[in-house]
């Protein structure tokens, strides 16, 4: 029989494409979310890339303790992979308890189901752990910094929340933390991808919304870095890529390779990338020309982060294999088809 997997906020930008890959590696796959933050386009253009009309979505939210034991109940979970949550870093600085609230409640009700059931937790960390590290790339054993936004925060405490657990557990619990770098772009169908509410904060989605002539002009946070061009250094890791990792994680758990059981992999390109870099590619792979101008850095953010994707490839297998050309053209023709064109 088929294992199933649990996506909680599986109808979001990361949570699509993993649900995607998923199906594709043969697994089950229940979609959960309470569609806070998003709308069902890409839960419906999973189902349309996959085949799968009868994809099970529970419309659920995860901090109702009531409402995930119930779900652990009607399904043999054999894995979950815990997206859902909120992730906005700067509403996170003007309302922590709001994130505190949402993102620790939901992954401890997940946990304590997880325990109970013998479910492989996958939890979604971020190079922000990292914070602004002292040398570059950062492996698995770097030392994290104390996170710059309550966002941040959550996920260093997500981690140790995990560690505790299932260090605790007598080994009823085992789980891995994907430490994402930055995940841009979206499935080459052009069916999912990333759909900011109001103005993006990320960088790639407000790239494509300003050449799409939704906003009129990018700024570029900052041209006085110490680094090349002047502008930050950041690892753009493909969504598929990502995606994929999650299945390779996933196969570790289920086949019994884990060599511990709590393990962290880093999910990068090992690349670095600028933001002019990117800027540039973009127009050229695209063939459009991008309004942009230089403004004053943005608080908060670090000068330089890339990935040691090192141990992925030689533990789980996996390596990032798109190119940032190839990334930026699928972003493109994802906000092409958002606008039906
Ligand atoms: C990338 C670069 C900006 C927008 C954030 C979170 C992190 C993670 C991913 C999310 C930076 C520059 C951006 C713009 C710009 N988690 N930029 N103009 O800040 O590396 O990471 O998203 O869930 O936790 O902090 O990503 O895409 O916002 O920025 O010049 O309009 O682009 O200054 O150098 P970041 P980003």
């Amino acid at each position: 029989m088929n294992k199933t997997v649990l996506v909680s906020g599986g109808a979001g930008f990361i949570g699509s494409h993993v649900t995607v890959e998923l199906i594709e590696a043969g697994y089950e796959v229940v979609v959960a979310d309470n569609f806070s933050n998003c709308d069902r386009t890409c839960y419906e253009g999973v189902k349309k890339i996959t085949g799968r009309e009868d994809l099970p979505l529970e419309v659920m939210d995860f901090c109702d303790p009531e409402a995930v034991k119930a779900l652990f109940g009607k399904y043999h979970i054999d894995a979950v992979i815990h997206f859902a949550a909120f992730k906005a870093v700067g509403e996170s600085v003007e309302q922590p308890l709001k994130y505190y609230r949402n993102n620790l409640d939901s992954f401890l009700n997940v946990l304590e189901a997880a325990k109970e059931h013998g479910s492989f937790v996958l939890f979604s960390s971020s190079a922000t752990v990292y914070g602004e590290p002292d040398s570059v790339p950062v492996t698995e054993a770097t030392p994290r910094k104390p996170a710059t936004s309550p966002y941040g925060n959550t996920k260093t405490i997500c981690e140790d929340i995990l560690r505790d657990s299932v260090k605790a557990s007598g080994g009823r619990l085992k789980g891995i933390l994907l430490r994402y770098f930055n995940p841009i772009g979206a499935h080459p169908s052009a069916l999912i991808g990333e759909l900011p509410r109001g103005v993006p904060n990320n960088l790639v989605p407000f790239i494509t919304q300003t050449a799409i002539g939704k906003r009129e002009c990018l700024s570029i946070f900052g041209n006085d870095y110490p680094t090349p061009d002047g502008t930050c250094l950041r690892d753009y890791i493909d969504i598929v890529d990502l995606a994929k990792a999650h299945v390779y994680a996933v196969n570790r758990m289920v086949d019994g390779r884990m060599k511990q059981a709590c393990e962290v992999f880093n999910v990068g390109t090992g690349r670095p990338v600028s933001v002019l870099e990117l800027v540039n590619a973009f127009e050229k792979v695209n063939g459009v020309k991008l309004n942009y101008k230089f403004a004053p850095r943005r608080a908060g953010d670090v000068t330089a982060i890339w990935a040691d994707p090192s141990l992925a490839e030689s533990e789980m297998g996996w390596k990032a294999t798109r190119s940032v050309e190839q990334t930026l053209q699928a972003a493109w023709a994802w906000e092409k088809h958002l606008a039906g064109k």
